[in-house]
């Protein structure tokens, strides 16, 4: 089965803030039944809220999806709440405190990459996959990265778990293609979030002139892209990783 984006459930992980707050919003204005998880139950809450003065249905549920009890009670709630999961998307994930060479990054910040980007989407897909099967199939969306296609440096943990995550997308498709969940995930290039804010201007102007379209791309297009995976023109695309990325995986541009 497949899902239009409209009148269906909808988990979304990491969704405070970026990506997963504009996916969760963008299902929601279609008409989707949204439950929003992280770890910051006061954003998290924030974005509960901003649905619901919008004439959407979203439920807050704080969660770490590094536990396994914590994404089998996610689903849990959907299922009890909504009484169905459609469709889920995972955008949690785990950044080291800055870049820095592989020698100095410390091993605590490497296993949150991993325990979180990885552990936690394998946790989730586990929770989410049976509960959609009871119900006839659906599709999932894994947020992995650019960083998971071509390698940046200094980013060791983010990097090696982005990659894996790909793997383990495309190993969840296969065991269940057969069953009607389609499970896809996506590479965003750089994207404007309060990451790059942080950074500063001056270090998102450098970040866009690497990029082709001389831009960084926006959390709609990103949720724009995730909605269409989920849709019933997606209905044979599955294993596949779709790239957001303005062109930057494309190639070298040669110089005008
Ligand atoms: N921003 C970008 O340019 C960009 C580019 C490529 C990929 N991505 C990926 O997109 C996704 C969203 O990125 P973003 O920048 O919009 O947001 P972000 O990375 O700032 O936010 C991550 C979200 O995950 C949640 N989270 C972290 N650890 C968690 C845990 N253990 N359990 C539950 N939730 C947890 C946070 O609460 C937050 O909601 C991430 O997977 C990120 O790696 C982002």
């Amino acid at each position: 089965m497949t899902i239009d984006g409209g009148a269906h459930v909808v988990l979304v992980t990491g969704a405070s803030r970026g990506i997963g707050a504009a996916t969760a919003r963008a299902f929601a204005a279609a008409g989707a039944s949204v439950v929003l998880v992280a770890r910051d139950a006061q954003r998290l809450a924030t974005v509960r809220d901003e649905i619901a003065a919008a004439g959407g249905t979203a439920i807050a549920l704080p969660a770490d999806v590094s536990e396994s009890g914590a994404t089998e009670a996610m689903v849990g709630r959907a299922v009890g709440e909504f009484g169905r999961l459609d469709v889920a998307v995972n955008a949690a994930a785990a950044h080291g405190s800055r870049p820095r060479p592989l020698a100095e990054v410390p091993p605590d910040e490497f296993d949150a990459a991993i325990t979180v980007t990885l552990r936690g989407t394998f946790l989730s897909m586990r929770s989410e996959i049976p509960a959609m099967i009871a119900t006839g199939g659906g599709a999932i969306v894994n947020v992995a990265s650019t960083a998971g296609l071509r390698s940046l440096a200094g980013l060791a943990g983010y990097v090696a778990a982005k990659r894996a995550l790909i793997g383990l997308t495309e190993s969840a498709a296969l065991d269940y293609a057969a069953q009607g969940v389609r499970i896809n995930a996506i590479a965003p290039g750089p994207i404007h979030t309060e990451q790059l804010d942080r950074a500063g201007a001056a270090a998102r102007e450098h970040v866009a002139r690497a990029v082709p379209a001389k831009r960084l791309g926006t959390v709609d297009e990103v949720a724009a892209a995730i909605r269409w995976l989920c849709a019933p023109e997606a209905a044979f695309v599955t294993g596949s990783t779709l790239v957001i990325d303005g062109g930057l995986l494309a190639g070298t541009p040669t110089f005008a």
